[in-house]
């Protein structure tokens, strides 16, 4: 339990925060496909060896979340990605879950897969050197959803899989996302976050995950996409805060914030001032893969003599998020 303790105290400190490119097979390969990157797994390899091996990432990153695939590749000298980050003082993590797919009888929502064998993926993991491991649940905001079954099964699979990793040494990070796809206010995003987050804690303690050992991942409070409502930084802040304080245990190791396809600068803006706005009992930081690598995506386009332009573009994105996540980003640098 110390070790779990220590290892989720580095992940959010030192103004550091975590990458999660651990996007799918599928869903990496169509955003990499829209800049005419083949789809296959050599393209995926070269793309993720860009990203981990970026000269000073270890200054800002303090833990990388990879893919199944990535966790078993090398770089071009053969070296285990998972080594090469370890080696810059990141912390190696695993996406766990295997995914959402429909709720039976409950149309709209989303239930996430991956339990079965679980226990024994987590003793592998572990052996090749994960230290920490995510779980992703979608809770999706409509007329008459979330329901609450929804949010319950959703809740209880959480906290399995968070005692699961626990047993097996590794941090977890529980993540139930409140998806920003809808018309709904913030007002409404900050109803169903308080109430997934209250079921959520719920189960965890009766599964009794110490919540000093484990992270929880969580969005932002913000409008749906398709509303046109306007929201400050500040009230972004002021909401999140605020919510978060009613659920989160004050025992609780960290929070990290998902960018949920927010423009990178406006995430970074509204890092900053959720940092600012409030002293927590527990460290904020982020835990973005969009907002951290889509520039660097736009640069590389598949291309071997634009890897350093693409590295320069993820370490500077990772530096302004560094500096929100310590509340001290005053506006990007030209
Ligand atoms: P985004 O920052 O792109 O939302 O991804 C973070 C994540 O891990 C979502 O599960």
């Amino acid at each position: 339990m110390e070790e779990l303790r220590q290892t989720a105290g580095r992940l959010v400190s030192g103004g550091k925060g975590i990458f999660a490119a651990d996007a799918s097979v599928k869903s990496i390969s169509a955003r990499l496909a829209k800049y005419g990157v083949a789809e296959s797994e050599e393209e995926r390899r070269k793309y993720r060896q860009l990203l981990f091996t970026t000269p000073g990432i270890g200054e800002f990153v303090s833990g990388v979340i990879m893919h199944d695939e990535s966790f078993r590749q090398t770089d071009g000298s053969g070296k285990l990605f998972r080594e090469t980050l370890a080696e810059a003082g990141i912390l190696p993590g695993i996406k766990v879950d295997r995914g959402t797919v429909d709720l039976a009888n409950f149309p709209g929502e989303k239930v996430t897969e991956g339990l079965d064998g679980l226990r024994e993926r987590l003793e592998e993991y572990a052996q090749m050197g994960a230290c920490f491991t995510k779980w992703r649940a979608v809770i999706v905001i409509g007329e008459k959803i979330p329901t609450r079954e929804a949010i319950k099964i959703n809740a209880d699979i959480l906290a399995r899989y968070a005692a699961l990793s626990q047993e097996a040494g590794m941090v977890p990070v529980v993540e139930p996302e409140v998806v920003m796809e809808g018309g709904h206010n913030a007002e409404r995003c900050a109803e169903v976050t308080t109430q997934t987050g209250k079921i959520v804690f719920e189960v965890l303690a009766e599964m009794k995950v110490d919540f000093g050992g484990m992270i929880y991942k969580v969005n932002m409070i913000l409008p749906g996409r398709e509303n046109r409502e306007e929201i400050s930084d500040e009230d972004v802040a002021q909401k999140t805060c605020e919510v978060l304080g009613r659920i989160v245990p004050v025992d609780t190791a960290g929070v990290v914030f998902l960018s949920g396809g927010q423009d990178p600068v406006t995430a970074t803006r509204r890092l900053n001032a959720i940092v600012k706005h409030d002293k927590t009992a527990w460290p904020m930081t982020f835990s973005f893969e969009r907002a951290l690598e889509q520039a660097a995506m736009e640069k590389w386009l598949g291309k071997d003599e634009n890897i350093e332009f693409a590295q320069k573009e993820l370490l500077y994105r990772a530096r302004m998020n560094s500096l929100a996540a310590r509340g001290f980003y005053s506006g990007e640098d030209v």
